[in-house]
């Protein structure tokens, strides 16, 4: 049981539903690993109550909040200041009140990155290859383009990854039908797409061409090894679980709310890992 005192930090996760969030969990790690005078709690808000009830965690004192499903195209609109990380991705996660300023940034893109890092791959090793091109692409591919990486993208719906190249000049379209034969150029694969997700078919893509080495990277991460994961790991590739991404993108908020700088570590990942695995 946590204790808070009068002077206890608050943070929380603002979504629309917002009960099925690892956050709380993920944050509470790391609150009482430090022993922090603190609470990160789930703040399920409908989209209509979303700008009075941002303003009201500000007055009321809290540090800030992450911001998830369906908020993360309004949250650019209540925000004093737009953070560059936020303008790149498209959408705004992470708030930071301070000051009687609302402060907007995107954590996703570094955590993408912080999470290849993780697991000993450069980012900036070479092409990438990105499936998809909703959001989570958007923040992927400009990381990557951030680190000078060269990306091509593909998606199902070409014109939604024909925009995304318009906002994200120097980006590379290729029909979905050519994504196997692309792969053969690559240093990294990412599949931003909702494939291989628990419930959803699995990602078809043809992993014969891969260079040695080759990382292979997947945002879902229920289930941990997606099916593009394992075929990876059967033919000697890199796999990078996409639970990584979930907990490296957590840090940055952590810091500016907390004051501490928390680490991604086996004992995190297991405990937001054995979380998943009893759902
Ligand atoms: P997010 O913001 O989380 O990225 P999204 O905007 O719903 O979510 O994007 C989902 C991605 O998965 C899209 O790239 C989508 O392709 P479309 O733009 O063609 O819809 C992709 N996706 C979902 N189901 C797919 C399927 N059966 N085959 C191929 N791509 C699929």
């Amino acid at each position: 049981m946590t204790i808070l005192s009068g002077q206890a930090r608050l943070a929380g996760i603002i979504g629309w539903p917002v009960a099925h969030s690892r956050s709380p969990r993920l944050h509470g790690f790391w609150l009482q690993r430090h022993g922090i005078d603190g609470a990160y709690v789930p703040l399920p808000i409908h989209p209509d109550a979303f700008p009075s009830a941002v303003r009201g965690l500000a007055a009321a004192g809290f540090a800030g909040a992450n911001v998830t499903a369906p908020h993360k195209l309004a949250a650019f609109e209540i925000c004093d200041t737009v953070e560059a990380s936020a303008r790149r991705a498209g959408a705004v996660n992470t708030l930071v009140f301070q000051d009687g300023r609302i402060i907007g940034r995107n954590t996703d893109g570094l955590g993408f990155v912080a999470n290849l890092r993780a697991h000993g791959v450069d980012p900036a090793a070479g092409p990438a290859l990105v499936l998809g091109a909703g959001g989570a692409a958007r923040a992927v591919v400009a990381a990557l383009q951030d680190v000078g990486v060269t990306v091509t993208i593909a998606n199902r719906t070409r014109a939604r990854a024909d925009a995304l190249a318009r906002d994200l000049p120097g980006l590379v379209v290729i029909d979905w039908a050519a994504r196997s034969s692309a792969i053969a150029d690559c240093a990294l694969l990412v599949n931003t797409t909702s494939l291989g997700m628990a419930g959803h078919p699995a990602l078809e893509v043809d992993l014969d061409r891969a260079r040695p080495g080759l990382a292979v990277a997947d945002i879902v991460y229920v289930p941990l090894e997606t099916p593009l994961l394992a075929a990876a790991r059967a033919r000697a590739l890199r796999p990078v679980e996409g639970l990584g991404m979930l907990l490296h993108q957590a840090v940055p908020g952590f810091a500016a709310w907390f004051g501490v700088t928390p680490v991604v570590d086996d004992a995190l990942r297991a405990f937001v890992a054995g979380d998943l695995l009893q759902k």
